[in-house]
């Protein structure tokens, strides 16, 4: 029922609608209305989009129904911050819309960008994922997904969290 498409530049605007939306709806229990707003200021803007989706280390997939967007992914070819015996890539977002939790899409887009990993050469996928959400870190662990160690600080707004590297070989 959904409908998956790897995406280039001319889909900057639905890549920024989405990133903006999924994030409000993902973290709206988390984080101060000023500073999710502050996050997706600094972080969604068309030029950021535009910079993703003509990088050629980046794939950009967005799942639609009858072409309304509904979620997407963004794996980026590029090793693991801490070492993997493997060729890696980070999957960098995986966001569905809240109004999808739970209706198998965040799966279908895992498989997808799985495909587009091991089509690229490599044998390991590696994310980060802030400490405190563990709505994702439930879905990667039934994924396969282990803990590898402390990840990057990431900043939303005022806050600063702690973030862990989770990783998945295949
Ligand atoms: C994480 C996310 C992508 C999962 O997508 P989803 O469409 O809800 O997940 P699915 O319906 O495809 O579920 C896939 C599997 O994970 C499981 N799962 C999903 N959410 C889960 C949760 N919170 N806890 C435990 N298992 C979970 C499902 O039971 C399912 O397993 P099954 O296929 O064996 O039944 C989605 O919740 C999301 O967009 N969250 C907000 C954004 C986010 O946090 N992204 C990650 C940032 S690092």
């Amino acid at each position: 029922m959904f409908e998956l498409q790897i995406v280039g530049t001319e889909y900057s605007d639905q890549l920024v609608k989405l990133w903006v939306d999924t994030f409000k709806q993902a973290y709206k229990d988390v984080h101060s209305p000023e500073d999710i707003a502050a996050y997706c200021a600094a972080n969604f803007t068309a030029e950021s989009a535009s910079d993703e989706l003509s990088s050629p280390q980046t794939v950009c997939c967005i799942a639609s129904i009858e072409n309304d967007p509904r979620g997407f992914y963004l794996v980026k070819h590029h090793g693991c911050p801490i070492p993997v015996d493997a060729d890696a890539s980070e999957l960098k977002q995986i966001y569905v819309l809240a109004s999808e939790y739970g209706n198998g899409l965040g799966r279908s887009l895992y498989k997808h960008a799985i495909e587009s990993i091991r089509a690229a050469g490599c044998g390991c996928v590696w994310l980060s994922v802030a400490d405190i959400n563990y709505r994702a870190q439930a879905f990667y662990k039934k994924l396969g997904f282990d803990q590898l160690g402390p990840g990057p600080m990431l900043e939303v707004g005022s806050e600063r969290l702690t973030s862990s590297i989770m990783a998945y070989r295949f």
